[in-house]
């Protein structure tokens, strides 16, 4: 069998690692650990491409996510999440002291269903959490949005899956009143771990920077509010940095890909794609295709590994089937646990060449073809 094609792989080319191992050398040389000149120019690279004026790292997405739900005001009200997520979309909420409203997804967008966000306020909901999943800004953005302003909704996006992505030439990030990003080793730009809130809100941004350092006052340095460590490091800061600088050149082969896998299963029975449309410019962190049924898509998911060597997976779990957020589920979710469980990830990272694109549409459209009837 060829080698096998792993789902993600991030990529650093020769010259970049070359760049980091010196730039680490450095740091440690001087033992500046800490909130230095790597941070700096990650967070001025950040807010440059959220196209925000403030961007501030810290070691997490989910601490992103917490420490910017906080300083909205989750505490003791509900905000309005997907259910169609990763956990800690969910779990920031509880993190924050606020209550998760699980929404329904709309399969077509990946993102929410608007009838469902209209039933499901209440005079306690504070704010919205608004996932890009896998990387495409919702077909429906403008409602989302007029919807949270119609309502007083602070709008909180969840860019872990969306760093460079678009929808009418604003940037993810931008949306809305803060995004957070991910740096997690799948992630399009990754530090090991890391995150990071971009905001145009300074009030925000001054609350990252307090919280990240213990809740210590700039100047005085008094401790004014419950924060911890939650700085990122200058190594994986120096990490991040370098890999973002990679961005637009691994971005555009990922965008190479999608078109090819759009091109090579188009028109195939019983394979679906997201709406992706003309003003939008997702980032394919993720290549989702929809299979006809759960069932299909297990079988298929077999195949690709057992036959063709090529690893692939639904987007996530409902997170309402996960055992912690069973409790939240009212039965309205019906069509985030429909979408997610025929959703097949296919691999899209930079270092897939045209070779192993063309394996992928072939291995995809036999497996499909074989087990249509069964
Ligand atoms: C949509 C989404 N939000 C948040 C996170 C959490 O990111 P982190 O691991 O950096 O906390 C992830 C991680 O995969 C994610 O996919």
């Amino acid at each position: 069998m060829s080698p096998m094609i792993p789902l993600f792989r991030p990529s650093f080319p020769e010259v970049v690692r070359q760049a980091i191992t010196q730039d680490i050398d450095s740091i440690l040389r001087d033992g500046a650990l800490m909130l230095g000149a790597h941070n700096t120019a990650l967070e001025a690279a950040l807010a440059e491409t959220a196209a925000t004026t403030c961007a501030a790292t810290v070691n997490s997405c989910t601490t992103a996510l917490t420490l910017a739900l906080d300083f909205f005001g989750a505490r003791g009200n509900e905000v309005l999440v997907p259910s169609a997520s990763f956990i800690t979309s969910v779990s920031s909420v509880l993190f924050a002291g606020g209550s998760p409203v699980l929404v329904d997804a709309n399969p077509e967008t990946l993102s929410f269903s608007l009838e469902d966000l209209r039933r499901k306020i209440t005079p306690r909901t504070r704010g919205m959490l608004w996932v890009h999943l896998t990387g495409v800004i919702s077909a429906e953005a403008d409602d989302i949005l007029e919807f949270a302003r119609e309502h007083g909704l602070f709008v909180v996006e969840d860019c872990a899956h969306a760093l460079g992505a678009s929808y009418g030439g604003r940037k993810a990030g931008s949306l809305g009143d803060a995004g957070c990003f991910s740096f997690y080793p799948t992630k399009i730009v990754t530090s090991g771990t890391g995150g990071a809130v971009v905001t145009s809100n300074p009030g925000l941004d001054a609350h990252v920077r307090k919280m990240r350092l213990f809740g210590k006052r700039p100047g005085d340095g008094q401790v004014d509010a419950l924060g911890n460590d939650w700085f990122l490091d200058e190594i994986r800061a120096c990490v991040a940095r370098h890999h973002l600088s990679c961005m637009p050149q691994q971005s555009a082969r990922r965008d190479a890909i999608a078109h090819a896998f759009r091109k090579g299963l188009a028109g195939v029975p019983g394979i679906g794609f997201p709406r992706v449309p003309e003003q939008s410019r997702p980032s394919y962190y993720q290549f989702p295709v929809f299979l006809s049924s759960r069932e299909l898509q297990q079988r298929v998911a077999r195949r690709l590994n057992d036959e063709f060597g090529i690893q692939s997976k639904k987007i996530y779990t409902p997170t309402h089937e996960e055992v912690c957020f069973r409790h939240l589920d009212d039965g309205s979710l019906v069509n985030a646990a429909d979408m997610l469980h025929r959703s097949l990830c296919l691999p899209v990272h930079a270092t897939m060449s045209d070779e192993d694109v063309a394996r992928v549409v072939s291995a995809l459209r036999t497996t499909v073809d074989g087990n249509q009837s069964q």
